[in-house]
């Protein structure tokens, strides 16, 4: 089929090259020519594991491109997966998605369904298509239908190649057959419903993962307090299929460009409904404080950090992924930096991005060793492999006082007793 996408950040970029690998023929659309160019050469503008690799092998059917107006004009499909970040108020910015529906509306020349894979609010391809159908150029028959996206970054080609569902919004039974044909070399589980409830499962899924991660971090720090352990806890409750031993790792909150903005945002309509979401309030609550936790235990081992060399692994908001979106270092270096400390910065993929907002108050270090020589603290806020792999013999030979913050229980406890490295984990006690 002759697919249009427009948007090429995670979602757009990831569907456009999966679908091109299912055997349609994909026209990926952005505003920016210079990313247009890269993607043009095969390079992907994202650090996503695979997605190179898949992009290469597909590009026979692959075009990038900026003409918006060419990539929709006949297209049987048209993707939208622009970005619909916060407003202050913690609403969605609908700007995006609008901009495109009025190029869809402008250079539509065919029969068409529109599918949002974009997070919007409940209700909103409603009021889409109403756009969409008041401003065609042309008399074309158009549908909107919503899919929402479940990927995380970091596994994203292998969450949409193998996806746990899939979910059709759809008023119609055309568009539905027509998004079955798209999908029909995926072997995944489809949900068809209407639009709205299409709409309230990505919100609900996504606000009900963080609402799950919120409570076993209030869990865990309750934990620390009385003597338990929470990866036993966690363990202990995982074996019950009705909780799942998923999405139960405590540590120092999530970040991401989803669960903060998607809490937000479905928080935020609730209450303009007079309906309030009060787990989804605390769960946003709990994480905001969760986040600042290393910063605060820090105190306990030093008054001030005036003048201390202060070891950072990791400033992604997780692994596998250069995106710094709420990413916990985000608050927490800056008061590090507040405090006087000399911060020693490491991250595999992250340095660069993070450069944009502290160009020269952090040491950036090309290898972990380096962050840690001669540090008094070190504070971890990502889990990446190279960090899960340390020896509490390497904080020890190399840190001037080895005092080790792991914000994502990256090691066992086991692995620092007796060693001389104080480690202090979440939700399970202080290890010396
Ligand atoms: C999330 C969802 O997992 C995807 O299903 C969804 O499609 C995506 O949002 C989206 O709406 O686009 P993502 O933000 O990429 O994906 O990352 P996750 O792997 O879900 O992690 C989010 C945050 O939660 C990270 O900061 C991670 O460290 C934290 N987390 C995750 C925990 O603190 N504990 C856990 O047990 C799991």
């Amino acid at each position: 089929m002759k697919i249009a996408i427009a948007g090429t950040g995670y979602v757009g970029l990831v569907t456009g090259v999966v679908l091109a690998h299912l055997g349609h023929h994909v026209t990926c659309v952005d505003v920016d020519e210079a990313k247009v160019e890269t993607m043009r050469k095969g390079i992907s503008p994202i650090y996503e594991p695979g997605l190179e690799e898949l992009m290469a092998e597909n590009m026979s059917r692959l075009t990038f491109t900026t003409d918006y107006a060419s990539a929709y004009r006949d297209a049987e499909v048209i993707y939208i997966g622009v970005g619909t970040p916060e407003k202050k108020d913690g609403s969605a910015n609908l700007s995006y998605v609008n901009q495109v529906i009025d190029q869809i509306a402008a250079s539509l020349e065919r029969d068409c369904i529109v599918v949002v894979k974009s997070t919007v609010p409940i209700g909103t391809n409603d009021k889409l298509e109403q756009r969409l159908r008041d401003n065609l150029a042309h008399p074309v028959s158009v549908e909107i239908a919503s899919n929402p996206e479940f990927l995380s970054q970091g596994t994203a080609v292998k969450d949409t190649l193998h996806a746990a569902r899939i979910v059709l919004g759809v008023e119609s039974r055309h568009a539905e057959q027509v998004l079955r044909q798209v999908y029909a070399g995926l072997d995944q589980p489809i949900v068809v419903t209407n639009r709205r409830s299409a709409e309230m499962i990505k919100y609900a899924s996504n606000d009900f993962l963080a609402l799950k991660i919120s409570y076993i971090n209030e869990i865990a720090n309750l934990c620390e307090l009385l003597g338990a352990d929470i990866q036993d806890v966690a363990r202990g409750m995982g074996f019950d299929p009705r909780i799942g031993n998923k999405f139960l790792n405590a540590g120092i909150g999530y970040g991401g460009s989803c669960f903060p903005k998607d809490t937000k945002a479905l928080h935020w309509v609730s209450s303009y409904h007079d309906r309030e979401l009060k787990t989804i309030k605390a769960a946003i609550e709990v994480n905001d404080r969760q986040k600042l936790l290393l910063v605060k235990k820090s105190h306990k081992y030093y008054d001030s950090l005036e003048g201390k060399k202060v070891a950072v692994l990791g400033l992604t908001f997780k692994p596998e992924t250069d995106d710094l979106r709420e990413a916990p270092s985000l608050v927490n270096i800056p008061i590090l930096l507040d405090d006087g400390a000399k911060v020693y910065a490491w991250d595999p993929v992250g340095v660069s991005n993070y450069k944009r907002f502290y160009p020269n108050e952090i040491t950036y270090c090309q290898s972990i060793e380096q962050a840690l020589q001669d540090a008094e603290l070190c504070l971890i806020f990502t889990e990446w492999a190279d960090v899960k792999a340390l020896k509490a013999e390497t904080f020890r030979q190399l840190m001037k006082t080895p005092i080790v913050l792991d914000g994502r229980n990256c090691f066992s406890l086991d692995q620092f007793r007796d060693t001389g490295v104080v480690y202090d984990s979440v939700g399970r006690g202080v290890v010396k």
